[in-house]
């Protein structure tokens, strides 16, 4: 299979694992910047300032995006024109609107479409999935989720990153978003969200508490802030990362009609037998995780089974758009200081 990365920032990781990868051949890499320049020297890979040539130069299976996201779109249409399969980053667009426009004309063009929510991958995350539907807690009714770290003093010199859109609730949480939504297989109907800036004051929200309910009737508790030190954040918990401090901590809770489990420990408090209530003790049981693959490297992997044709998008474009619906919603909401029901519409702007 033949690929391009689009984008080296992100996207160097993409093409440093796929220069190590049998059956895959990394043909150019694109991006306008010095960085982008370095790097493709340093990976001994073709260089192009511009993707379009890239892909008009080139024979390929395949194209990762890892542009930013307001290039998606056109990125996606450019190659979909071309025949060429797509992994585009998360989130799919910056608006809803475009992201279903995205889903539409690849499937006009029988182009496979893969968003990049790689924590769909991620081992531990499978597992919580598969515990979480064989019932091992019973109905989920609750669900607790933290995201807080503090962000180092230079990220916060780009200039998009201290104004509205530029927070950690598109940046951050939309991981957890999806996280949720795989793990529970629940859409998301009505959030409510409070965004503060009193950490640093900047003209974007530094950290959020939101309440999301679910389609079952579960409601979720998420905090969220980028600026607080903490170790409780996926970053910090899953060891996925070896860029991220490991914390052996928990960052989620599920809570159930028959017992409660914590996550990435696999803790699970439930009764003994026909045991119930709070005179009991509670059994505390744990599960050994799976090896700890790195997600990124499952997602290339996948990418390439679906270039094949043996397999089929595992994130398709409609679950890109609906994670960034909720997102939308939370973002509205706290806009506009009210709960949002997610089929209420047109998204916010601002
Ligand atoms: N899945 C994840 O965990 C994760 C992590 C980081 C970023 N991302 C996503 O990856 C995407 C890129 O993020 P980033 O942080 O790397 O962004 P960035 O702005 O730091 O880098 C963008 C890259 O695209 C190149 N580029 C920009 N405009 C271009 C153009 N017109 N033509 C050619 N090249 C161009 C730049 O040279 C650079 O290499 C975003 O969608 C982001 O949300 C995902």
């Amino acid at each position: 299979m033949r690929i391009a990365v689009l984008g080296l920032n992100h996207g160097y990781t993409f093409a440093s694992e796929a220069l190590k990868m049998k059956g895959l051949t990394l043909v150019a890499v694109a991006g306008n910047d010095q960085l982008a320049m370095n790097r493709s020297k340093e990976l001994g890979v073709t260089h192009y300032q511009d993707y379009k040539q890239l892909i008009d130069e080139n024979e390929l299976d395949g194209v990762i995006i890892t542009l930013p996201n307001r290039l998606h779109k056109e990125a996606v249409f450019y190659c979909a024109d071309r025949g060429i399969h797509c992994l585009v980053e998360k989130p799919i667009a910056d608006e809803i609107e475009q992201g279903k426009e995205m889903v539409s004309y690849c499937q006009e063009k029988q182009v496979k479409l893969l968003v990049g929510h790689h924590r769909r991958f991620s081992s531990q995350m499978k597992q919580l999935k598969t515990l979480l539907d064989e019932g091992i807690i019973g109905d989920l009714i609750g669900v607790n989720m933290v995201w807080v770290l503090a962000k180092d003093r230079p990220y916060f010199e780009a200039e998009w990153r201290i104004n509205a859109g530029g927070g950690p609730l598109l940046i951050n949480g939309i991981h957890d978003i999806d996280n949720l939504r795989y793990v529970t297989g629940l859409d998301i109907e009505s959030v409510y969200a409070i965004g503060k800036n009193n950490i640093r004051g900047n003209k974007v929200e530094d950290s959020v508490s939101a309440v999301l309910e679910a389609s079952n009737g579960a409601t979720v508790n998420y905090y969220l802030s980028d600026g607080i030190p903490s170790p409780w954040s996926y970053e910090f918990n899953l060891k996925e990362n070896a860029k991220y401090h490991f914390y052996d901590e928990d960052c989620y809770y599920f809570f159930g009609t028959k017992g409660s489990l914590a996550f990435p420990s696999f803790r699970l408090f439930t009764y003994a037998d026909d045991a119930y209530g709070w005179e009991h003790p509670l059994v505390k049981s744990n599960f050994s995780t799976m090896e700890k693959l790195d997600p990124i490297v499952a997602e290339l992997t996948h990418f390439i089974k679906v270039l094949k044709g043996v397999e089929e998008p595992l994130v398709t474009g409609q679950e890109g758009v609906k994670t960034l619906e909720v997102l939308e919603a939370m973002r509205r909401s706290l806009v506009e200081k009210r709960r949002v029901e997610l089929n209420e519409g047109s998204s916010v702007k601002g």
